[in-house]
Formats: structure tokens, C-alpha cells, sequence
């Protein structure tokens, strides 16, 4: 097995910005995307690694606007809740207690990743007064963040209201669609903090444009993008299996929704970020491993917890691309069955790559 969580070293950012597709139709049309198994493949298909499904999981243990009522009226799907439409915003995953939980987790397995860190970004506490976090989530990277930094004040910023409200003091969250004009003052945060918006962004350029705005001169910003790809070293991911699908399914209900699930590999946020003049642009790429796989203890208990929260809320990834691909639900779920069998299987060694990339704004 290759090192895994080892940079594999930079990467050309070819492409700029994808080019956003079609919004998702309410009919959608059937699947063209090359690769992908029609959705009824997986109620005809042997439960294959039912033998040591739950082993490895066991092992595991180890705008500035007020919240208004029409923002908690979240829309429903297959009875999981996401985010109402608000203005350009469209996010795929649910924003329901399951995948909160599965959020919080993968934090945690995150800032391992990162050797304990919150960020890789050469940030010097003296210059730190103002942090922005864009789609904070859960807020649990702010919460974080502003308890090792309580000089400065963090502003985190979402379109779902799902932060808590028992909060550090100097932290504050703010209802605001990144995608649409920003509300904050120009050149006012020394620290930007982007993370896991991947298939909710119609266009990168425009959000590192502004982005670049909101940064204060000589500040840093900072970005999280996984790929949606599950992979292996060993063949033990192969592309017709629940976790070699996976990826595929999320790059075309990406492509349907005009929001990409291809930044990682098409380098988009590098080009947007030098785009937008950044300098100093700094990326790294790790090897997330899933499961208890890895002989290294430190990557074993890393690729635990990330299949933990990975097996915890699958259906919240999936249910809003599945149905933009026009997959019923019971096909859903039975593909989903699948994927928690091989999610908790022992004998697969898989991984996802994250890109962490930061740069910084040039002094005036
Ligand atoms: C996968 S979660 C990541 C949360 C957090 N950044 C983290 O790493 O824990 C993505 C978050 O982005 C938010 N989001 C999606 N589209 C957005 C938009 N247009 N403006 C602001 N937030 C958005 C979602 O509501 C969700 O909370």
C-alpha cells in the first residue's frame, strides 16, 4: 500500500471554472454519464460483503438577515430535510440531525488529517482580528477555530441555520448565500476559511472574486475540497461496485445541477483563487483512507472515524443528487444498502483524495 494522508504533491490546475450545466429538471432525463449502472442494477445484485458488514464499524468505536420563519421551512425529500431556496443557493446534502452528526465527525477525522490543526495556512495570531467561515455548516470549524483564537472575532456564514447557539463569545453566524453578493465590508478579514462546498458553487471565479474582496491585504484564504471519487490502491475498489459508483453519481448530478462535484481534479479552485490575484498559492493532497485498514495507527484510527461518519449519514449525501438523477427511492436505498456493506467491509482498502490549497492577498 502506498502512504496514504501523503502529499502526492502539486498539481496543474488545467481548467478554470467548470461551465455550469442544465439546473436539475423536475423530469429528469435518463443517465448518459459513461460508467454509471442504471439505478435498478442494485436490486438485482448478490449482498456480497454481508459476511464482515459491521466488524470494521464496530471497531470504529474506538446576509446578516435575522433567522425568519421562511428559513426554517426547509424543503423535504424522501423525508429528509435540506435548506429552502434561497436566492442562487442550492446545496445537495440534508441539513438534518443524521447529517449533522456525520458533519461533526468528519471534522474530527479532518483535524487529524491536518496533524491536530484547524488550518495549514502560515496564519500569525497578532494579525489575526476577523475570520470569515463560508458555509460554516454545523459551525463546528468556527467553534473550533475561535477557541484557540479568542483575539479574534469569527464570523461564520451559511444558508441553512443549523449552528448552535451555546457559542463562544466571539463568534457570530450569519444567513448568507456565498453565491450571491456579499454583504461584508472590502479588504476586513485576515483569514478566509472555505471548506466542503463542492456541488454547491455554480461558478468558483466569481466566489474568489469575491472572496478576494472581503480579504484584507496580506490576509490568507484557505480551502478544503475533496474529490467525490472512492478509490483504491489494491483493485479492492472496482468501478462497478456501490463505492466505485459513488463518484460517478455525484459528478453527473453535479453536471445536471450546474454545480460541480469535479473541483479536486479539475484544479478549479487554484484557478480561481490566482484568478482573483492571489499570490503565494500553496496546495497540498492527502490520502484520506476509509476504515481501519491502514497498518499505521495514526491513519487506522483516521480512517476510522472517517468511516464512521461516512456510515452514519450516507442517504444525506445521496438522496438530493439521487434525485435529481431521477432514481426512486427504493432505489436509493437499496444502492445505499450496498454501499454501508462495502463501506464496512474490511477487505476493501479504500480512500478519497482532499486538496488542501491557500494563498494570500497581496499587501496594498
Ligand atoms: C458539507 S457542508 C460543510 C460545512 C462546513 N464548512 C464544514 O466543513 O464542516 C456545506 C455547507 O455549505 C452550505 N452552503 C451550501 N451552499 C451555500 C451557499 N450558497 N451559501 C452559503 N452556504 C452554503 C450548506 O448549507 C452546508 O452547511
Amino acid at each position: 500500500m502506498s502512504q496514504p494522508n501523503k502529499p502526492k504533491g502539486e498539481e496543474t490546475a488545467s481548467q478554470g471554472v467548470d461551465a455550469p450545466a442544465s439546473t436539475a429538471a423536475d423530469t429528469p432525463a435518463p443517465i448518459t454519464a459513461e460508467g454509471i449502472l442504471p439505478a435498478d442494477h442494485w436490486a438485482q445484485l448478490d449482498e456480497s460483503y454481508e459476511d464482515d458488514a459491521d466488524s470494521a464499524l464496530d471497531d470504529a468505536a474506538t446576509s446578516t438577515a435575522s433567522i425568519t420563519s421562511s428559513i426554517l421551512n426547509y424543503r423535504k425529500i424522501h423525508g429528509r430535510t435540506f435548506h429552502s431556496d434561497q436566492g442562487n443557493a442550492q446545496s445537495w446534502f440534508a441539513n438534518d440531525e443524521a447529517q449533522r452528526e456525520s458533519m461533526d465527525i468528519t471534522h474530527h477525522a479532518f483535524t487529524l488529517i491536518l496533524g491536530d490543526k484547524l488550518h495549514l495556512a502560515p496564519l500569525e495570531k497578532r494579525k489575526l482580528h476577523k475570520v470569515l467561515d463560508v458555509g460554516t455548516g454545523t459551525g463546528i470549524w468556527a467553534i473550533d477555530f475561535a477557541d484557540e483564537h479568542p483575539e479574534a472575532v469569527i464570523i461564520g456564514t451559511d444558508v441553512s441555520p443549523i449552528q448552535p447557539t451555546w457559542v463562544p463569545p466571539n463568534i457570530r453566524f450569519e444567513i448568507e448565500d456565498c453565491t450571491g453578493p456579499w454583504s461584508f465590508e472590502p479588504n476586513s478579514f485576515d483569514y478566509v476559511h472555505l471548506r466542503f462546498l463542492l456541488g454547491s458553487i455554480d461558478n468558483w471565479d466569481l466566489l474568489m472574486q469575491r472572496a478576494f474582496e472581503a480579504c484584507a491585504p496580506g490576509g490568507y484564504i484557505e480551502s478544503f475540497e475533496p474529490s467525490s471519487y472512492l478509490e483504491s490502491d489494491d483493485g479492492t475498489v472496482t468501478g462497478k461496485m456501490a463505492m466505485g459508483q459513488w463518484g460517478k453519481l455525484f459528478v453527473e448530478g453535479g453536471r445536471r445541477m450546474g454545480r460541480s462535484f469535479e473541483v479536486y481534479q479539475k484544479g478549479t479552485v487554484r484557478a480561481a483563487l490566482e484568478k482573483a490575484g492571489f499570490v503565494d498559492v500553496h496546495e497540498e493532497n492527502f490520502k484520506v483512507p476509509i476504515g481501519g485498514w491502514p497498518k499505521d495507527a495514526r491513519l487506522k484510527e483516521i480512517g476510522q472515524i472517517t468511516q464512521l461518519g461516512f456510515s452514519k449519514d450516507p442517504e444525506g449525501y445521496m438522496v438530493f443528487l439521487a434525485h435529481t438523477l431521477g432514481w426512486k427511492r427504493e432505489e436509493t436505498l437499496v444502492y445505499l444498502a450496498h454501499l454501508k456493506r462495502e463501506l464496512c467491509s474490511s477487505r476493501i482498502h479504500s480512500f478519497y483524495m482532499q486538496k488542501v490549497i491557500w494563498a494570500r492577498k497581496p499587501e496594498a
